[in-house]
């Protein structure tokens, strides 16, 4: 085998393996790289752009992304991803392990995003990046995607490594105060977000789940203009994050 193919097929099985996390595009891997990602491999095509790069939106991480890219050719570049990112650059890291226990016993009073069932995995990413933003506790899925596909950690710009994302089989509802972000609530405001409260979100499609909304203690929507029937979910994540972190200061 020769070393190309051994490349090519390492991606490729990284991309399957729920210890790993492939990262896709400058953002990703500067983003993983800043907060701590173990990255073992750091592939791309053009050691002068990624400097480029560097210099103008990561000036932190110049050095330590020249010396560990490992160059390779355009042709083999293009089989390691389904869509190759431009600029060409990627990784493998591990994924780090962290226990859905500690993250719900934590005595921080941030929030923790519980996003139910969410289907598309650009839309789970970009939840992730703005609660990385908002400095939420950490950010918990159901359902069967995987929030460290190599999609979410695109749509997140590599935010994972900055809290912590777990998939958990079931919506936690317990130990914490569960305030259920639904458009059929009451008006939101800040005050409704109380200390170590689980904020917790629906589907794209059917919103949450009748389980979620009658273990909530409180039920609250986003008032919009008459004839809209919702918020995009990451939009919705967002604005309620950003509401309750503006309204910290
Ligand atoms: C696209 S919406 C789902 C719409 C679904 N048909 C429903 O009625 O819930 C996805 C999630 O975003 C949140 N969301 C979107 N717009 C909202 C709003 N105006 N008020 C409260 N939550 C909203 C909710 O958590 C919802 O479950």
């Amino acid at each position: 085998m020769s070393d190309q193919q051994g490349l090519v097929d390492r991606f490729r099985a990284a991309r399957r393996d729920p210890q790993l996390a492939v990262l896709e595009g400058f953002h990703a891997v500067k983003h993983a790289l800043r907060f701590g990602a173990p990255i073992s491999i750091l592939v791309g095509t053009d050691a002068a752009e990624v400097q480029r790069l560097a210099a103008v939106l990561a000036p932190d991480l110049g050095e330590r992304l020249s010396a560990s890219l490992q160059l390779v050719c355009a042709e083999v570049f293009a089989r390691l991803a389904p869509r190759p990112p431009r600029p060409g650059i990627m990784a493998i890291a591990s994924r780090p392990a962290v226990a859905v226990e500690d993250l719900v016993r934590d005595r921080s009073p941030r929030p923790i995003v519980l996003l139910e069932d969410p289907r598309s995995p650009a839309n789970l990413g970009a939840c992730v990046r703005v609660a990385a933003a908002a400095d939420a506790a950490g950010v918990l899925t159901t359902g069967p995607q995987d929030p460290w596909q190599p999609a979410a950690l695109r749509g997140a710009a590599g935010l994972h490594y900055a809290l912590p994302v777990i998939r958990v089989q079931r919506p936690v509802v317990r130990e914490r105060p569960v305030i259920a972000v639904d458009p059929g609530g009451e008006a939101f405001t800040p005050a409704v977000v109380p200390p170590r409260a689980v904020l917790a979100f629906g589907a794209e499609r059917y919103g949450l789940s009748a389980g979620v909304l009658a273990a909530a203690d409180r039920r609250v929507s986003i008032p919009m203009r008459a004839g809209v029937s919702s918020l995009n979910l990451a939009t919705c994540v967002s604005a309620v994050l950003f509401a309750w972190r503006l309204s910290q200061v």
